[in-house]
């Protein structure tokens, strides 16, 4: 049996950041993941960091490429009543927000980790983490056929949502609280110009749209639809049409359209699990909490874990205190409750959820403030961009 600092359970961007970040203090750490490295890199998702996961992903050593790449934007569109109205994040709150795909800093965090000798188990199958309560903590798995043992001081559960560390934790320690929206998001990703310099995310009666990008010259862009739509029932036209019907007509006459390169239905979901440590395993990322893609707070909450996480074990291995690994949980949760409530606000804000004028009318009301009050666009600006780290 070896033995360990840290096991991280998943590669995803949080189990290969804390590596890294661990690593970058002495601190030696096992990945495990399910899946391969191409498929772990080929799942595409949202795009918007903020600039407090730019900032860790600099200190981590793997940011270079992210600002030679990335763009950063200093505003945001809001679009409802046929016109869009910048929020001018820079102005309103002196920071800016970094785009940057997800897929990207995959790739970027993979090369760092592999680049300084870190150790990924790829492909680690029926991994089983067998004891978490007591002084030390025990993970096992398969590899090549063959079952592996890892004795370890902590386990770092980055599984995701569908992972097996929170589904280890006895139902009596656990409380999950969940919300499912009744609507989903179409997505495509097509090598066009983006249709504005910034990020638009658009209130119509149709439904909500948002208008994204990953470069000068891909798009990201997003419909809500209902949740059992068949993604056969979308060819590109019918995207590119219904996108056009939603956006203020400025952008709508001015869409560039072309094939698109990626195309998924994605269900939305509120969820936080408390609390997020039990014993020596820490739940992050994922595994914890999922938001609404609404603000794009996921990636960025996950960070944010890590960030708390790993100040908590270069304490505890610099100085034999447990103060901060007691805190953990309480720390993460304050930050994860802030961005659950924004992105379910956000959501409720943009998207369409019934036929009830009164719905409408009111989401119209708040934009308008929105658009007319310099205290509500702080308020607006200040949660977009990431609340400040306490
Ligand atoms: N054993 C090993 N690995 C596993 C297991 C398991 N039983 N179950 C899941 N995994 C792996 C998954 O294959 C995946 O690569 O854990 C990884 C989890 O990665 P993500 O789902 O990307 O989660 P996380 O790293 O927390 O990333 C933060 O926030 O909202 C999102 O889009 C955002 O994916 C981003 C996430
Ligand atoms: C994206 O670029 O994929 C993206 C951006 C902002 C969001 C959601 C997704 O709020």
């Amino acid at each position: 049996m070896s033995k360990i600092q840290v096991a991280i359970i998943g590669a995803g961007p949080s189990g290969l950041l804390l590596s890294q970040l661990l690593h970058t203090r002495g601190i030696q750490s096992i990945v495990l993941e399910r899946h391969t490295r191409e498929y772990v890199e080929a799942r595409i998702r949202a795009g918007l960091l903020e600039w407090g996961t730019v900032d860790l992903l600099n200190q981590a050593g793997v940011g270079a490429r992210m600002m030679r790449e990335g763009l950063a934007h200093d505003g945001v569109e809001l679009a409802f009543d046929c016109s869009a109205h910048r929020i001018d994040l820079k102005a309103l709150t002196g920071q800016r927000v970094m785009v940057y795909g997800q897929t990207e800093l995959q790739k970027d965090l993979a090369d760092a980790r592999t680049g300084s000798g870190g150790c990924i188990v790829w492909e680690a199958k029926d991994v089983a983490i067998d004891d978490f309560a007591g002084r030390t903590a025990r993970v096992s798995y398969t590899q090549r056929g063959e079952r592996l043992d890892v004795n370890c001081d902590f386990i770092a559960g980055c599984d995701g949502y569908h992972g097996v560390t929170r589904a280890s934790v006895p139902q009596h320690a656990i409380t999950l609280h969940e919300r499912v929206y009744p609507f989903g998001w179409l997505g495509i990703l097509a090598d066009v110009p983006p249709v504005a310099a910034e990020l638009v995310y658009t209130n119509h009666a149709r439904g909500f749209s948002l208008c994204s990008m990953r470069s000068r010259t891909r798009s990201r862009y997003y419909l809500q639809c209902p949740l059992d739509d068949d993604i056969d029932s979308w060819p590109d036209e019918r995207f590119w049409d219904e996108l056009r019907l939603r956006l203020p007509e400025k952008y709508g006459s001015r869409l560039i359209t072309g094939p698109s390169i990626e195309k998924s239905i994605a269900p939305l979901r509120s969820f936080v699990a408390e609390p997020m440590r039990f014993g020596r395993l820490f739940l992050v990322g994922d595994a914890a909490h999922i938001v609404p893609p609404t603000g794009a707070k996921g990636l960025n909450l996950a960070v944010a874990d890590v960030r708390v996480l790993f100040e908590a074990m270069v304490d505890y291995y610099r100085s034999g205190s447990d103060t901060l690994l007691d805190e953990y949980s309480s720390r993460a949760l304050a930050r994860v409750w802030n961005a659950t409530r924004f992105s379910w606000w956000f959501t409720t804000l943009m998207h369409r959820f019934s036929d009830e004028t009164i719905a409408r009318k009111m989401q119209l009301a708040e934009l308008r403030y929105i658009g007319e009050s310099p205290a509500a666009a702080a308020a607006f600006a200040e949660n977009y961009v990431g609340l400040r780290f306490r």
